[in-house]
């Protein structure tokens, strides 16, 4: 089977740092590039925090690059209330020995549209605001794209507000561009990982490396944040729920919907809406197998942690 180009946006961010890992390490991938952007924390953070994945995942060669440092039109929102200041956990500062590109985001990422003219996967884990840069920027490029993987948004339910979930309400202009502009979305929201509570016993015991003893403490202090903040007992590792749907699709419940996003200001700002009418644009994943996502999850923490 040919490998699949990958092109990934990110804002590590704990969940993050873990569906990085599993890209990485996975060979039925090739990461062409990480763009990092401000999203949960700070972009000088996510830059840092996505160097030092490739660095402790051993995958120097895949290049970082600084996305946007804010939305398209709103004031940078954050969440370090979930993790942490330094984006990976209240207890865990570790910086990269690594540099990002000096390339501008959406410059590389058309130039990859086209050199892999069809074949591209789009993986957007934060906000969508550098994919809706370069796809405003270079519109001729969406026939290009084969798929934007989104983890973002929620049919049934919020998180950042009542109805709106952090990477859409983080910046809804960007989420509303690339859900209209003709680009297949594949969204893996909150209708998919709400259904994958991963217990506080699935976190492993500290391994022998720098990344064995990173991974455990930052999914540690997660389990803490998701405690404190939404009175949970366990995680919910979102952006690596979402990147399995590239490998196993089969473990979501899909269905084909035509999505928009709201932009009115007020409760609903951000909130992904099933619009009845008009051609589906999105597939969209209602509901997970939890019982194989929480068994590969737990397989694979406990295989970084060694
Ligand atoms: O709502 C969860 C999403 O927001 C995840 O991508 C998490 O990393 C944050 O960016
Ligand atoms: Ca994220």
């Amino acid at each position: 089977m040919a490998v699949r180009p990958l092109l990934i946006f990110t804002d590590p961010g704990i969940d993050d740092f873990i569906a990085l890992s599993m890209l990485l390490r996975d060979p039925a991938f090739e990461v062409c590039g990480i763009v990092s952007l401000s999203g949960n924390v700070g972009l000088d953070v996510t830059v840092n925090n996505a160097l030092l994945c490739t660095e402790l995942n051993g995958r120097a060669d895949v290049p970082v690059l600084a996305g946007s440092a804010k939305p398209l039109c709103r004031p940078a929102q954050a969440a370090a209330y979930i993790h942490g200041r330094s984006g990976l956990g209240k207890h865990v500062e570790e910086y990269s020995t690594l540099a990002a590109r000096a390339e501008n985001a959406e410059e590389f990422t058309a130039r990859m549209v086209k050199k892999y003219a069809g074949a591209l996967e789009l993986v957007s884990l934060g906000p969508l605001t550098d994919v809706a840069l370069t796809l405003q920027k270079y519109p001729e490029l969406v026939p290009l794209v084969r798929d934007v993987l989104i983890m973002g948004g929620g049919i049934h339910c919020g998180n950042a507000t009542k109805y709106a979930e952090f990477n859409i309400v983080a910046d809804p202009e960007a989420a509303a561009l690339v859900f209209s502009c003709g680009v297949h979305v594949t969204m893996v929201g909150l209708d998919a990982t709400h259904e994958c509570v991963l217990s506080r016993s699935s976190i492993p015991q500290p391994g022998a490396t720098r990344l064995g003893r990173v991974v455990p403490a930052m999914l540690n202090d997660y389990a803490d944040a998701y405690k404190n903040v939404h009175g949970l007992e366990g995680v919910i590792i979102h952006d690596a729920i979402s990147v399995l749907m590239l490998t196993h699709p089969d473990w979501f419940r899909r269905e084909e919907h035509r999505v928009r996003i709201c932009l009115d200001e007020g409760e609903h700002l951000g909130q992904t809406v099933v619009d009845l009418a008009g051609a589906p644009n999105c597939t969209v994943a209602m509901g997970a197998d939890t019982e194989k996502v929480n068994g590969y999850l737990a397989e694979f923490v406990r295989e970084l942690a060694k």
